[in-house]
């Protein structure tokens, strides 16, 4: 029953450091399964997902170490592991079924239990479903689990093509393809630096992977992986909310870790907003003078606008100059965080997946749930230029994908604090 008690009006100045992106990480975890012995990846964020992730692969038979100091975690994997992925981790993180894909892989069948996660929509499995199915695996649901059985002789490599980019199906036929029997191609994949990612991991790991950072990668499936050491990629919705808080307060913010070139509409829409953007050695800088001017938003696969920012920047054009619409096209649930954001007084209206915010001068402190990892973020920018005391529940959303948040807030000059409300049931 942990909260955030924030209080509105602080200028946030000051540096941050963004760690490896949350998404990434725990892919890279799930892609080490592929190889057997130690694999090590750094740049691992100290977070809840993590923590779940390592469990998951301990169930299936690896030992796994993590230092939160070192933000590193060693994975060892041995020659057999179970092809199981239980129901009571697998609901508390929907990323669990990056598991899907190297399991087929490596012990030729699956059973996942079908995942949870955030509250953000359907977030079917079709495309993860009749890819494995295309590639020869035969797929049934039981008893709430995914089960998945390759032929004998492995999985065969075909052409594979996806209706959407999906980020999570891209990496499940990745995954599943490396060493599948001939050449698979992926087209209309998707392209995120976090795909990417896992696709120099796996490259690195002996897997032959062409088209990288393309919608088609082709895949050439090798008779087996070895374990490598890894670096995960710098997390760019991380360092995307520390550009809208500066925005927000009318603040200057220097990030560090963080790379612009995998933000660059988010960050435009913030120079459009009126935001002063410089590159630095390590990252960037953000500052702003004024108050923002609203700016429209369409959220899409990458390069597109993406949508684990979207909370955001819509807590960005309450309280900005102007009217705009924000047009979500990834996760219907997402605008459940805008009947949360009202409370505080912003005039946000939807109407399918748009919505239409009208800025206003000023937000005021009430309390708030978060509704979701991103949404919990809003919720706390929001709070940040509220008039008064905003409380925010359900803060172990932001826990998480974010880390000591709240600490790193404080550092910039906000007040905000961590308080565990009694449990009234
Ligand atoms: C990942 C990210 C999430 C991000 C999203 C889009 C992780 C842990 N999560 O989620 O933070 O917001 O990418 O950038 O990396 N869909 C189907 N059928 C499928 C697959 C997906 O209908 O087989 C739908 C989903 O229901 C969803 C949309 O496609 O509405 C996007 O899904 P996807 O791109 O796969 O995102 P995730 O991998 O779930």
């Amino acid at each position: 029953m942990d909260v955030f008690r924030v209080q509105g009006g602080a200028r946030l100045v000051g540096e941050v450091w963004v760690t490896g992106a949350k998404n990434s990480s725990l892919k890279l975890m799930a892609v080490a399964l592929l190889a057997t012995g130690r694999s090590v990846i750094h740049a691992v964020p100290n977070i809840l997902d993590v923590t779940i992730m390592a469990e998951l692969l301990r169930r299936l038979g690896c030992a796994v170490e993590y230092s939160a100091e070192t933000q590193t975690v060693v994975i060892d994997v041995p020659e057999q592991i179970s092809h199981r992925a239980d129901y009571d981790l697998v609901r508390r993180m929907r990323a669990s079924i990056a598991v899907l894909g190297p399991l087929v892989a490596r012990t030729g069948s699956a059973d996942v239990a079908l995942p949870g996660g955030d509250a953000i929509g359907s977030r079917g499995l079709d495309m993860h479903i009749a890819g494995l199915e295309l590639m020869g695996a035969e797929v049934t649901s039981e008893h709430g689990y995914l089960v998945v059985h390759a032929p004998e002789a492995g999985l065969s490599g075909t052409q594979l093509y996806l209706d959407f980019p999906s980020v999570g199906a891209t990496e499940t036929l990745l995954m599943a393809a490396v060493t599948a029997n001939g050449v698979t191609k992926i087209d209309n994949a998707a392209r995120e630096p976090e795909i990417i990612d896992i696709c120099l991991m796996l490259q690195d790991m002996g897997a032959q992977i062409e088209g990288v950072g393309s919608p088609l990668l082709t895949i050439t499936g090798v008779k087996s992986l070895k374990p490598v050491e890894h670096t995960t990629v710098s997390d760019r919705i991380v360092a995307g909310s520390w550009a809208v808080a500066a925005v927000m307060t009318q603040g200057d913010i220097t990030i560090h870790n963080a790379r612009m070139e995998h933000l660059s509409i988010a960050l435009e829409k913030l120079t459009a907003a009126g935001a002063k953007i410089e590159a630095t050695d390590d990252g960037f800088r953000v500052s702003m003078e004024t108050r923002p001017k609203s700016t429209d938003i369409v959220t899409l696969p990458y390069p597109g606008f993406p949508t684990d920012l979207q909370p955001q920047f819509i807590a960005l054009n309450a309280i900005a100059d102007g009217t705009c619409m924000v047009t979500e096209n990834l996760f219907e649930a997402r605008f459940r965080f805008v009947q949360e954001l009202s409370r505080l007084g912003a005039d946000v209206r939807t109407d399918g997946h748009h919505a239409l915010v009208r800025g206003k001068q000023k937000l005021s402190g009430a309390p708030v749930e978060a509704t979701d990892i991103r949404a919990g973020v809003g919720l706390v920018l929001a709070g940040l230029v509220a008039e008064g005391e905003t409380l925010v529940h359900c803060i172990d959303h932001i826990d998480r994908g974010y880390v000591k948040f709240e600490e790193q807030l404080r550092s910039l000059g906000a007040t905000i604090e961590r308080e565990t409300l009694p449990d009234l049931d």
